[in-house]
């Protein structure tokens, strides 16, 4: 009798807390509906609402026995990495497109069930999601995708799929390209008339110099692998580290770097004024004339311009079912059953966010020699969440760009697909899976002014 009662007793402390979870009615989430104002997507919202803003807000409205001793730890841990995975009202209903790497993220969770997490849903019984849930997260998920790559709405089946074809860039005026791509090309924009753009990325070689750390003025070597310009301008902004908003902003840096183009901005400006070529073509775009402005806005435009369309893997996305072999469909099979899409999202496969490389492991202890380099985003904000997150590389034309991976430690992409899977996924992708990936990436090569590159 008396261990019967004991049995009881012990139920309704068990279930107490879930039971209590579903008599309390929720009240709506003041930080995200202050955000979410769109009436189409309020089934959207109050699944977050309801499911995932515990987890995923720093401001959210928390159950009483979260300030109970042990739960309260455990709630606490959970909302710091939440939150820094992912902040809904912020994330999902701050400016608008949502970016593509979110959307690419919360189509991951949904798909392989992942969220809310399974110690969650055993203290809150109906918290996983319907299939009503699903169809309304994946339809506000394609809208976004849509809206992000300048369409009307996420009809089309293409948004669907986190990773899209690469579109021809659209309105360049033809003359500021034109002026553009012979700066690009003019050393008379180094300090010592040696150093072009193009001598660190070469059109021909993939955008890049194909070397681990590239050779400024007099020499010198840099620290950090060079990425491509190709299709730079589809990034959310520039540099491993995102310390220039935006081309513009970026092609000012390597000119008055003093171990990269090692010129002045102060003298720049007069030197090309001396070519009377470039004083008319200025002069006919520019009202301001030849000014540090001026010439990195046509730089700029000219690397919008080097968008390279029309890959295999393109035609295939596109309806060409037969661009692609069996393996390299595979191979791309295998790219989004792993996740690599959560990271490489968007038409470049990339280019959309800061991700710690190492979120599993710790690359550094294993390669040894920390540099400088390594850091990431924290030497830009100097907040220790930043450390070692780097902004997304493009996969884009990746048969071309290696070496590889910020410290450009090796041109061999099956073992960076391998690094992939240890550090970023917490997988030990077989070889044979490996490979079939490494076809995949070699569709990505695609084609500028109408000639494949090579
Ligand atoms: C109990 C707390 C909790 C709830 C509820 C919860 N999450 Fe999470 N979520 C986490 C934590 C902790 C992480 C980071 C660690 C991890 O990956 O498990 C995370 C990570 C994520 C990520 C990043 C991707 C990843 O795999 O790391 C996404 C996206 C996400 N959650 C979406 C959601 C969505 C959508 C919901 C609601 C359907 C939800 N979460 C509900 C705790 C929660
Ligand atoms: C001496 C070699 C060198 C020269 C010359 C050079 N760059 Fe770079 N470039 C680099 C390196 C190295 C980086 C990466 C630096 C970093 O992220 O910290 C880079 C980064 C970039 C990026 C950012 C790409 C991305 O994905 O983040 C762009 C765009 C770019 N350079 C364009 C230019 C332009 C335009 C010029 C000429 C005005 C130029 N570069 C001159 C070496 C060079
Ligand atoms: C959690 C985010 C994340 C995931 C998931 C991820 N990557 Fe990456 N990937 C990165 C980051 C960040 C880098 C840059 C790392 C560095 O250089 O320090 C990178 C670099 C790369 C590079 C080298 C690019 C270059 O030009 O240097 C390749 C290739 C690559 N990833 C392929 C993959 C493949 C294939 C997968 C799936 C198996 C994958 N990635 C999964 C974030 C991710």
């Amino acid at each position: 009798m008396k261990k019967l009662l004991w049995i009881v007793v012990l139920l309704a402390i068990a279930l107490a807390f879930p039971v209590s979870n579903l008599l309390i009615t929720r009240k709506p989430d003041p930080a995200l509906r202050a955000n979410a104002k769109d009436a189409r997507f309020e089934a959207v919202v109050s699944m977050f609402e309801n499911k995932c803003i515990d987890c995923h807000s720093d401001k959210a409205t928390l159950p009483f026995y979260a300030k109970l001793p042990v739960a309260s730890s455990i709630i606490a841990k959970d909302i710091q990495r939440g939150t820094e995975e992912l902040n809904v009202p912020q994330d999902c209903f701050g400016p608008t497109p949502v970016n593509e790497a979110v959307l690419a993220k919360i189509q991951r969770v949904m798909e392989i069930g992942s969220m809310p997490p399974g110690d969650y849903q055993m203290m809150h019984w109906g918290s996983g999601l319907t299939s009503n849930d699903k169809a309304a997260l994946m339809g506000w998920i394609r809208n976004g995708r849509a809206l992000a790559n300048g369409a009307a709405d996420g009809n089309h089946p293409l948004y669907a799929s986190a990773v899209l074809p690469l579109n021809e860039p659209k309105g360049l005026n033809s003359d500021k390209v034109a002026l553009g791509r012979k700066l690009y090309h003019d050393t008379r924009l180094s300090g010592d008339n040696t150093l072009s753009c193009a001598s660190c990325h070469d059109l021909k070689k993939g955008g890049t110099d194909q070397a681990q750390f590239s050779t400024g003025i007099r020499n010198q070597k840099g620290g950090i692998n060079a990425p491509t310009v190709f299709n730079a301008s589809h990034a959310f902004v520039q540099f491993w580290d995102g310390r220039a908003a935006d081309l513009q902003e970026q092609a000012a840096g390597p000119v008055a770097n003093p171990i990269e183009m090692g010129a002045n901005w102060d003298t720049v400006p007069g030197k090309v004024k001396a070519d009377k070529e470039y004083e008319s073509a200025f002069a006919k775009l520019y009202p301001e004339g030849i000014t540090k402005a001026s010439i990195t806005d046509a730089i700029a435009t000219f690397e919008k311009s080097l968008v390279t369309v029309n890959s295999r893997f393109d035609r295939f996305l596109r309806g060409t079912t037969d661009a692609l072999t069996a393996d390299e469909q595979e191979g791309y099979r295998l790219f989004t059953a792993d996740g690599c899409y959560t990271c490489h999202a968007g038409q470049i496969l990339g280019g959309k966010s800061f991700e710690k490389f190492s979120r599993y492991e710790n690359y550094y202890a294993d390669r040894g020699n920390p540099t400088p380099a390594d850091d990431g985003r924290f030497s830009v904000t100097k907040k220790e969440s930043d450390s070692h997150k780097f902004k997304v590389p493009t996969l884009r034309n990746i048969a071309l760009t290696f070496p590889y991976l910020h410290d450009g430690s090796t041109s061999d992409l099956a073992k960076v697909v391998k690094l992939m899977g240890k550090y970023q996924l917490h997988t030990d992708i077989p070889d044979r899976d490996v490979a079939l990936v490494v076809k995949f990436l070699h569709t990505l090569t695609g084609e500028l002014d109408g000639k494949p590159l090579q």
